[in-house]
């Protein structure tokens, strides 16, 4: 196992977690990705380099409900040893009616996948850290979170919130113990499963994204004290 040490990917079987996913086994890292749904593992699995597959380690569980995150609490240090870093990519994309028209169905399921998710995570997986070992911590963040978008409310507001609780994490007692970083990709994610118009020449590729991310990861990562980082 290189230096990156054994990283959970929460949301590892999503569009852009794939991406940090495949570039963290690239660099020698163990990887855990929990999942929801088996297929979705399964199909990350098949797309993943038979050289690295050793060092990746799919589970089924939800890091979205207490119990779920708190199952994989006992569960992921047990079979895979000390976490030296956490990558939360999770929440996705949603846009619709603008805000006064927003339903509570909706509401309530964006604030779920965008921001409680982030906020299970953090308190689960945060203070089990290898303290040791270089502790990293990152989320990943869309453009919404600085810009308002008239029909993208419910994005823009837990992408601000997902922002505030990396702050908040930064100033409090862990903050001194675990390199915390928020990622911002600024486009859209180019890759090999992108569907629907073709994508602007400058919009980022999964293999740029991931590539950034496991740098963070990296125990030299050059930008130790940036809190909030944005790939260029
Ligand atoms: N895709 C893009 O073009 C793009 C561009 C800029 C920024 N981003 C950022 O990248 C991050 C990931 O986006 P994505 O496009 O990769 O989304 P995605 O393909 O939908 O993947 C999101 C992941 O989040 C997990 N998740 C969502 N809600 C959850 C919940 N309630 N409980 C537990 N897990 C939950 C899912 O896990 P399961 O496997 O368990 O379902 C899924 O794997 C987001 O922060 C987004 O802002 C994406």
């Amino acid at each position: 196992m290189g230096a990156l040490g054994t990283v959970l990917v929460a949301g590892g079987a999503g569009v852009v977690g794939e991406c940090v996913v495949h570039a963290l086994l690239a660099r020698g890292a163990r990887v855990v990705v929990p999942s929801r749904s088996e297929s979705r593992l399964t199909a990350l699995a098949g797309r993943v380099d038979p050289a690295d597959q050793e060092r990746l380690h799919l589970v089924l569980g939800d890091v979205g409900t207490e119990q779920g995150a708190a199952t994989l609490r006992d569960a992921v240090p047990a079979e895979h040893g000390p976490l030296r870093a956490v990558v939360a990519s999770l929440g996705a994309w949603w846009e619709g009616e603008q805000l006064v028209d927003v339903s509570s169905e909706t509401w309530d399921r964006i604030l779920r996948d965008n921001l409680t998710a982030h906020f299970l995570v953090a308190r689960t997986f945060l203070p089990l850290l290898d303290h040791t070992a270089a502790p990293v911590y990152v989320t990943l963040a869309g453009i919404a979170a600085d810009h308002p978008e008239p029909f993208a409310a419910p994005i823009s507001i837990t992408g601000a919130a997902q922002r505030m609780m990396v702050r908040a994490l930064a100033v409090g007692d862990i903050g001194a113990r675990v390199r915390l970083h928020e990622v911002a990709i600024m486009t859209p994610v180019v890759t090999d499963r992108w569907i629907g118009a073709p994508p602007e020449p400058d919009w980022l590729t999964g293999e740029v994204v991931g590539s950034y991310v496991a740098d963070v990861v990296a125990p030299e990562f050059a930008r130790p004290n940036e809190l909030l980082l944005e790939i260029p």
